[in-house]
Order: structure tokens, then sequence, then C-alpha cells
């Protein structure tokens, strides 16, 4: 029951669609300006229906209907007074083929077309094509030049202007931000569309990617703007270059101030905390040149750079030392040390053993062995002279090189003392013979300890222990015991 209910209606509806399409026209035509347009029509299997007249009906609005070209079949043709008097005409002059042709299409001609016929018995009968106007809107996209602020400004606009249909506007970006769009109606009937993007924009938004896609029916595929943004902000100043070595005398030290600005920075300024600059630092740019480190370069430096936005400073204290760094490093430089000290250890257990075998010799031939308690001031004197009147220390580093050689003579009565002994001769000899190398041609006192410590730091600690050992000489198997702990250390 309720399927034969249901094939009822669709035979009835398919009816009504089948005496509704008798008039058949094109649901929608689209044209530019200027162009030429078909508007067809026809009234297929009339039957027994008589057509009487037809007419075009055109409705810009909902409602507001105007006859523009009328038939009928004994009167002719009539094109009532309209905006389309002139440009539109019958294809060919038929009831059954009323097709129009329109020609210099307007944006204004869009609308609705109604081919309506009066029949009878059945009355009016109609179809209605819609003219939708095209019009490729005019795209433009860009960036706007802002200044980096906590404020939401528009940093790019985005237009479709006088397109039809409207277009519609997005925005692709990693940017944090947000945009709206407006469509105003034109009095061509286009319409034109802008888009503007809203953000705080920070410096780091700076060059960020930003693209504006513009879709619109005409158009195959969505136009892309791809843009950068333009943040503004003043300058943040680093200076760099200052390597910890401005040591008396080095005529290569420069600084350079780096500025992060946008615009950029074309001058900097250099000065210093008291005040001008030294006569022997040169400005170049955003460098400055020191010509030849001296005590003038011992102060604070300050870069300022500036934009149209304002200035940034840093400022960067240099400390002028005595003596510089080994340019290999202080590894290295303790490295080198260490090899020297093995090899005058080497050199002075050989002439150990040689002056033992010559002592054995001697002691055979019934010589007494000379005496071996001389308090060796010859060194403690060297030692604090070295540490205190580094002026002498040249003579220093002579008189401590024969020492080593007279020490086997102050041991010699046990056999095992003279190792000892020479080991412990040895252990201040690196320490000595790696120091006078960093302190040659220094001629500052008060620099003298934190030199020989810049120069040689991971030795500090037994350094140390070894001018503590050297420091009471006279001593002590205890202090030379001690000495002699701390030799592993260093070879
Ligand atoms: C249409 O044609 C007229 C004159 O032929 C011309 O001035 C006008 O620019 C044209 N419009 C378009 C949209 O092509
Ligand atoms: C976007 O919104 C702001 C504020 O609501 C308004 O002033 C501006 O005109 C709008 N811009 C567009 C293109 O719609
Ligand atoms: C550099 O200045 C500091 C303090 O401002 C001072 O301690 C140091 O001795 C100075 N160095 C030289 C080489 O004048």
């Amino acid at each position: 029951m309720g399927s034969s209910w249901l094939i009822l209606g669709v035979i009835l509806l398919s009816s009504q669609v089948v005496r509704s399409q008798r008039v058949r026209v094109l649901p929608e035509v689209e044209a530019y300006p200027n162009e030429s347009v078909n508007l067809r029509c026809e009234f297929t299997n009339p039957g027994s229906t008589k057509l009487t007249q037809v007419s075009w009906i055109f409705e810009a609005t909902e409602g507001h209907r105007e006859n523009i070209a009328v038939f009928h079949p004994t009167y002719g043709e009539s094109f009532p007074k309209s905006a389309f008097k002139g440009r539109v005409q019958f294809t060919q002059a038929s009831l059954e083929y009323p097709s129009i042709r329109i020609d210099s299409v307007r944006m204004s001609d869009a609308g609705r077309y109604t081919c309506e016929y009066a029949t009878y018995p059945s009355g009016n009968e109609q179809g209605t094509t819609t003219l939708i106007m095209l019009a490729k809107p005019k795209n433009s996209a860009t960036p706007v030049v802002v200044q980096a602020g906590s404020a939401k400004v528009v940093v790019a606009r985005c237009e479709a202007l006088q397109g039809k249909p409207a277009a519609t506007v997005t925005w692709v970006t990693g940017a944090m931000g947000e945009y709206n769009s407006t469509s105003q109606a034109e009095s061509d009937g286009t319409v034109t569309v802008k888009s503007e993007y809203r953000m705080a924009p920070a410096s780091t938004d700076n060059g960020r990617d930003i693209t504006c896609m513009i879709s619109q029916r005409t158009q195959d595929r969505p136009q892309t703007f791809p843009m950068k943004l333009v943040v503004q902000y003043p300058p943040t100043v680093r200076i760099e270059g200052y390597d910890n070595n401005w040591y008396m005398g080095r005529t290569d030290a420069s600084l350079t101030c780096h500025a992060d600005a946008n615009p950029k920075v074309v001058d900097f300024t250099w000065t210093t905390l008291s005040g001008n600059l030294p006569a022997t630092a040169k400005v170049d740019q955003n460098r400055l040149l020191v010509q030849k480190v001296d005590e003038s370069v011992n102060t604070t430096f300050i870069c300022e750079a500036k934009n149209s936005l304002g200035s940034g400073k840093s400022q960067l204290t240099a400390a002028v030392i005595a003596k510089g760094k080994q340019p290999q490093g202080a590894l290295t430089g303790g490295v080198v040390g260490g090899i020297i000290g093995a090899v005058v250890i080497l050199c002075l257990i050989g002439a150990g053993v040689a002056m033992y075998r010559k002592w054995l010799q001697s002691a055979e031939n019934g010589d007494g062995p000379p005496k071996h308690k001389p308090p060796p001031p010859v060194k403690t004197g060297s030692s604090t002279e070295m540490l205190h009147k580094p002026k002498d220390q040249t003579m220093t580093v002579t008189e401590t090189q024969p020492l080593s050689n007279y020490a086997p003579s102050y041991y010699e009565t046990t056999a095992a003392e003279p190792v000892t002994d020479l080991d412990d001769e040895n252990l201040s000899s690196p320490a000595n013979g790696g120091a006078p190398s960093a302190w040659e041609g220094s001629g500052h006192p008060p620099g003298m300890d934190e030199t020989a410590s810049d120069a040689l730091p991971p030795y500090e600690p037994s350094n140390h222990d070894n001018v503590e050992a050297n420091h009471e000489p006279a001593a002590a198997n205890i202090a030379r015991g001690e000495s002699f702990v701390s030799a592993p250390m260093l070879v």
C-alpha cells in the first residue's frame, strides 16, 4: 500500500516537473562586461496548448519586474523602453524559440531574466535564467611598515577591487594576529573587498612571512601575495671581539659593535666612560681599532648606535694586562714545560748517576766525602728573588741552573737521597723552566705572579707546592718528602 502511494507521488511529481520544464531556459549564464550574451528559451511539447505571446522580463532585484522584449506572432517584436533598448534583439522571430541576445552587457545587467509565455488554456508558463556578470578583481597586497609595540596595529593589507562576484580574502602566516574583511558594493555593481591583518608587532616579527590569498570565481586558482612583515625597532647593541688578552704593546686589538635594528644603524658612536676615546683607539664604522694597547685603553668602552626610532648602547670594560697569554693556550704551554722538565730530569739523573759513581770511586780511594750540610742560601735567595724581584729573573734562572748541578753533592751520604733530591730539583725545574719564557721581557713586578699563574694555570697548585718547598729548602726531609710525593703529579 505504502509503496504504491509512493509511486503515485513520484509520478505526480515528475508530471509536475515535466510541466514546468515546458519552457526550457538555461538556469545560469555568465558574462564579462562588453560581451554579448544569448538567453535561450524554448517551449517544448506544446501539444494542444496554444501559445499566444512571449515576453522577457528582467528582474534586477527581487520583485522589480521590467519587460525588455515582447514577441507576438501577429504584431511582431517589441522592445519597451528600458536600459536594454537598442542592445537586445530576438535571435529568431518565433514563438517556439524566443531566444534573445543582449550586446555590450554591463555589470548592472546582472539579474534574473524570465522567459514568460502567455498560453491558452493553461495560462502563463515561464522559465528563468540568471545572468551573472563577472568582473576580475584588481588584486593587490602590501605590508604596512609598523613600529614594534604592544598595541595591535594593521601590519598588512590586501584588496580585491571591483570584483564580481565578491572575492574572498584569507591570510596564511605564522604571526600571532587576526584579520577582518569588509565588502563594499561599487556603483557599477562590482564589489570591493578589503582585508587587514592586525597584530601587536614584536621586533622578532620583522621579516616574518605573511601571505594574502584572494579567491574569486573568475580566477582559476587563488592569487597569492607572499610578503614579509616590516617591523621597525630601535637598536639593540652588543660589543664583540674582546678576547681578555689586551696585553701591553699589543697592536691588533679591536672591538666590534653589533646593532640589531630596523631601519639599519648607519652611525656608531664610540666613547669611554670617562668621555673621549684614547688617542690610540681609532674608529672605523662599527669597529674600534686599538693601534697599541697601553694604560689609556684600560677603560670601559661604550658603543652607541642610533636609528630613526632611537638608540641603543652597550659597554665593555677592557682590562689591560702586563703580558699576553701563550697563543697556543695554557695547556700547550704546560705540555711544553712538562717535556722540557722531563728532558732536564733525564739529564740530571744522568749527572747524578755519574757523580754517584764518581763518589763511589773516591770512597774506594779513601777520600772523605765533602761536607754535606751546606745550607743552601743561594737556593733560598734565588727562589725568593725570583718571586719578589722578577726584574732579576734572568739572573735567577742562570743561578738556578748551576744549583741543580751542585745539588747532588749536598746529599751524597746516602744512596737513596740523591735520587730524591734530584727529583726535588727536577720538580722546581719545570716550573722555573716553563715560567721564564713567559716572563721574559716583562718589566712589571706587580703583574709577575699573576702572569706566571695565568701562563700555566693547570700547574698552579704544584707550582705553589714547589715554591713552598723552595722557600724552606734548608729543610727538612719532610719538605723534600712532600716534593717527592708531588713529583708523579707533574711528570
Ligand atoms: C567596454 O567597451 C568600452 C568601449 O568599447 C570601453 O571603454 C570599456 O573600457 C570596456 N569595458 C570593459 C570592462 O572592458
Ligand atoms: C577591521 O576592524 C577594525 C576594528 O574593528 C576596523 O576599524 C577596520 O576598518 C576593519 N577593517 C577591515 C578591512 O574590515
Ligand atoms: C687597569 O685598571 C684596573 C682598575 O681599573 C687596575 O687594577 C689595573 O692595574 C689597570 N691595569 C693597568 C695595566 O694599568
